[in-house]
C-alpha cells in the first residue's frame, strides 16, 4: 500500500467493548518438542547462568526428570544446587526453607521442574531471595521490590499454567488460604514443554490437572478483564484441551493427545496472565483451605454450575467454546451444552462430580460461601457474585 493509498483508504471499523484500550503481556519464551529437556543447559548458558538452583518436589525427581535436568546443566558447565523439601499446595515454611537454601547456595538463575508446587515454589523463593520480607508481602500483582533472578520452567504436569504466567500460589501455613503472588519480573524467562516429561504422571494427576487447565480456558474466556487477545488464547486452549483430553483418559500412552493437553495448558495460563479467572476459582479455594479437597477436583466440580449461573445472566462468549466442541451448538443453548460437556468430561476423569461425595455437608456451606466472596478471583466473574449467589452455587453442587 503506497502513502496516497493509505490516505484515501476507508479506517477499519471501530466500536463496541472490543474497542476498548488493552494490553498483552507474553513474557515467557515457549521451548516445544519432545526430549527439550536436554536444552535445559544450553538455555541457562543463554541467560548467562553459571550457577544453577533446581527446586523440584520428590515425586518428580523419583520419576528421573530431575536427574535429567540436572545432567543437562552440569553439561554446559553450570553449578548446580537441589531443593527438594516440599510438597503439593508449596506452602509458606517450604518456601522460606528453599529460601534459605538458595541464600546459601547464591544461584544466578532459579529452574522450577516438576508440576505447579515446583513451578509455584522456585517463583516464591525468588521473591524471598531477592526482595526479602515475607511471602503474604507479595499477596496481589506488581508487589516485587526489587529485581528478580531469571527463572527457566520445565512442567511435568499439564494443568497449572504456572509456566506462562507470573503468579505463584503459595499456601499461608497458618490460615490455609491460597495467595496469589504475582509480578511480571516473577514469570519465567522460558518454558520447556517436553511432552515425554509429562506421560509419567499418575492418572489422578491427569485427571486433576487437566480438569484445571480446562477451567482456566473456560473462566479467562469470559473473564470481566478478557481482552481480544487474552480471547484468542482461552479459545485456542479449549480446542486442545476439549480435543486432547477425552483422549488421555482413555490412553494415557497417546503422546499426540498429551502435547495437546500440555501446549493447550499453557496456552490457558497465558490467558490467566492477561484475563485472571471467576467464580469456579472463587468457589474452589474455600474447598481447599477449609476442607482440603485438591484444587482441580474443587475448580471442575464448581465450574459447570458457575457456567449455568453466568449464562442465565446472558453472560457472553460461551458460544464460542462450545464453537470448538464436537457437533457444535451456536444457539442460545450454548452455555447449557458447555455445562453438560463439562460434567461429561469431569465424569469421564473420574472426579467426584458432588460436595456430598467429598464428605462435604449442607452445614459446611454458610462459612464456604463466606470466604468464596473474599477471594480476589471473583471479581472477575463475569455475573457478579454476592454471598448468596455463592451459597446457591454451593448448593447446586451438593
Ligand atoms: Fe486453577
Amino acid at each position: 500500500m503506497t502513502p496516497s493509498e493509505h490516505a484515501t483508504a476507508a479506517p477499519p471499523a471501530l466500536g463496541g467493548p472490543e474497542a476498548a484500550p488493552f494490553e498483552f503481556h507474553a513474557p515467557t519464551r515457549l521451548v516445544v518438542g519432545a526430549g527439550g529437556i536436554a536444552r535445559l543447559g544450553t538455555l541457562a548458558a543463554e541467560l548467562g547462568a553459571r550457577r544453577v538452583l533446581v527446586v523440584s518436589d520428590p515425586g518428580v525427581e523419583r520419576a528421573g526428570h530431575t536427574a535429567a535436568g540436572v545432567r543437562a546443566l552440569e553439561a554446559a558447565g553450570m553449578v548446580v544446587g537441589r531443593f527438594a523439601d516440599f510438597g503439593e499446595n508449596p506452602g509458606t515454611g517450604a518456601v522460606e526453607a528453599g529460601t534459605a537454601v538458595a541464600r546459601e547456595f547464591r544461584p544466578d538463575l532459579l529452574v522450577g521442574l516438576g508440576g505447579g508446587s515446583s513451578m509455584d515454589c522456585a517463583k516464591g523463593i525468588n521473591f524471598l531471595l531477592c526482595c526479602g520480607g515475607r511471602m503474604q508481602e507479595y499477596r496481589g500483582r506488581r508487589t516485587a521490590t526489587a529485581a528478580l533472578l531469571p527463572a527457566i520452567a520445565v512442567p511435568t504436569t499439564a494443568g497449572t499454567g504456572s509456566e506462562t504466567q507470573s503468579f505463584a500460589l503459595i499456601t499461608d501455613d497458618a490460615t490455609g488460604m491460597k495467595m496469589a503472588c504475582g509480578d511480571p519480573r516473577a514469570a519465567f524467562r522460558v518454558a520447556i514443554l517436553d511432552v515425554a516429561l509429562t506421560l509419567t504422571q499418575p492418572s489422578r494427576v491427569t485427571a486433576l490437572t487437566g480438569i484445571d487447565a480446562l477451567s482456566h480456558a473456560v473462566e479467562s474466556h469470559v473473564s470481566r478483564a478478557a481482552t481480544p487477545a487474552s480471547r484468542v488464547f482461552s479459545r485456542a486452549a479449549f480446542a486442545l484441551l476439549a480435543r486432547g483430553l477425552p483422549r488421555v483418559f482413555a490412553d494415557p500412552t497417546d503422546v499426540a493427545a498429551r502435547a495437546d493437553v500440555q501446549l493447550g495448558a499453557a496456552w490457558a495460563g497465558l490467558a490467566i496472565e492477561n484475563a485472571m479467572l471467576g467464580a469456579a476459582h472463587a468457589l474452589a479455594n474455600p474447598l481447599t483451605a477449609a476442607h482440603h479437597v485438591v484444587h482441580g477436583q474443587a475448580v471442575g466440580l464448581m465450574l459447570p454450575h458457575v457456567v449455568r449461573f453466568n449464562a442465565a445472566a446472558g453472560a457472553a462468549g460461551y458460544d464460542e467454546l462450545v464453537a470448538e466442541l464436537p457437533a457444535p451448538v451456536t444457539d442460545a443453548r450454548a452455555a447449557v451444552r458447555l455445562a453438560a460437556w463439562l460434567e461429561a468430561i469431569l465424569a469421564r476423569s473420574g472426579l467426584a462430580r458432588s460436595l456430598t461425595a467429598l464428605g462435604l455437608a449442607g452445614a459446611d456451606i454458610p462459612a464456604l460461601a463466606a470466604a468464596a466472596a473474599g477471594q480476589w478471583t471473583a471479581g472477575f466473574n463475569p455475573r457478579p457474585v454476592a454471598t448468596g449467589d455463592l451459597s446457591l452455587l454451593y448448593e447446586a453442587a451438593r
